[in-house]
């Protein structure tokens, strides 16, 4: 079974599909991360986030085993992801590498935000896991606090309102609803209630397969 989840920023996504991965026993990845680790080398390189071609040989390069999460899931890699993440030719060259983790056998649970639009259009579940802007600025400020980094939830709305932008306007793979994903928004619902939710949809998918 293969499960695709995308939603924009701090929308839930991560944890909800870290705990149906638990649940399945299926393999996860967690598809940010490439992007993440993309801007990361860049910055490491020295090169400009705007050249693609340099972005593109980097992201190719990318080794997920040896990306290390904690580092590269501070606030300004989200950001510089985001940019490196609207050039077609990074998009071109992460794409083999997520189709054959969603290719496992078994399946596998990958999260991010073209999913079940580009990356797995099969797949047997999808899942658009969204919440409001507010909401998903006060996760993010919580989680970054508990990481021990400043976060000024202000800062941080602004953060989010700008990436949504920049992923749902960009022309490469936008962020945007597949026409056959299962909305669940989150902005109510805390981490058990929204897993009671997303497991649901995915029972029910498998009780129609
Ligand atoms: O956890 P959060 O949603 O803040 O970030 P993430 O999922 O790690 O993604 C960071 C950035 O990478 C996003 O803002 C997107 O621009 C990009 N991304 C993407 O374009 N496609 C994906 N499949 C995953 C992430």
């Amino acid at each position: 079974m293969i499960i695709a989840i995308d939603g924009p920023a701090a929308s839930g996504k991560g944890t909800l599909a870290r705990k149906l991965a638990a649940h399945y026993r299926l393999p996860h990845l967690d598809t940010g991360l490439l992007y993440r680790g993309t801007a990361s080398a860049m910055a490491a390189a020295g090169k400009p986030l705007d050249d693609a071609q340099a972005a593109a040989t980097l992201a190719r390069a990318l080794d997920p085993a040896t990306l290390d999460e904690a580092a590269l899931r501070g606030r300004p890699m989200g950001e510089a992801a985001s940019v490196v993440a609207a050039h077609p030719q990074v998009r071109a060259a992460l794409l083999d590498l997520q189709r054959a983790f969603a290719a496992r056998p078994g399946g596998a649970v990958l999260d991010g935000r073209d999913i079940g639009t580009v990356i797995c259009p099969d797949a047997d579940v999808k899942l658009f896991v969204t919440a409001s802007a507010e909401e998903r600025a006060l996760r993010r400020t919580r989680e970054l606090v508990g990481r021990g980094e400043d976060a000024d939830p202000a800062a941080i709305l602004e953060d989010i309102r700008r990436r949504d932008e920049r992923d749902s306007g960009r022309s490469a793979a936008p962020l945007v609803r597949a026409a056959d994903a299962v909305l669940l928004d989150t902005t109510a619902l805390d981490v058990e209630r929204s897993f009671e939710a997303a497991l649901a949809i995915v029972e029910a998918a498998r009780r129609r397969a």
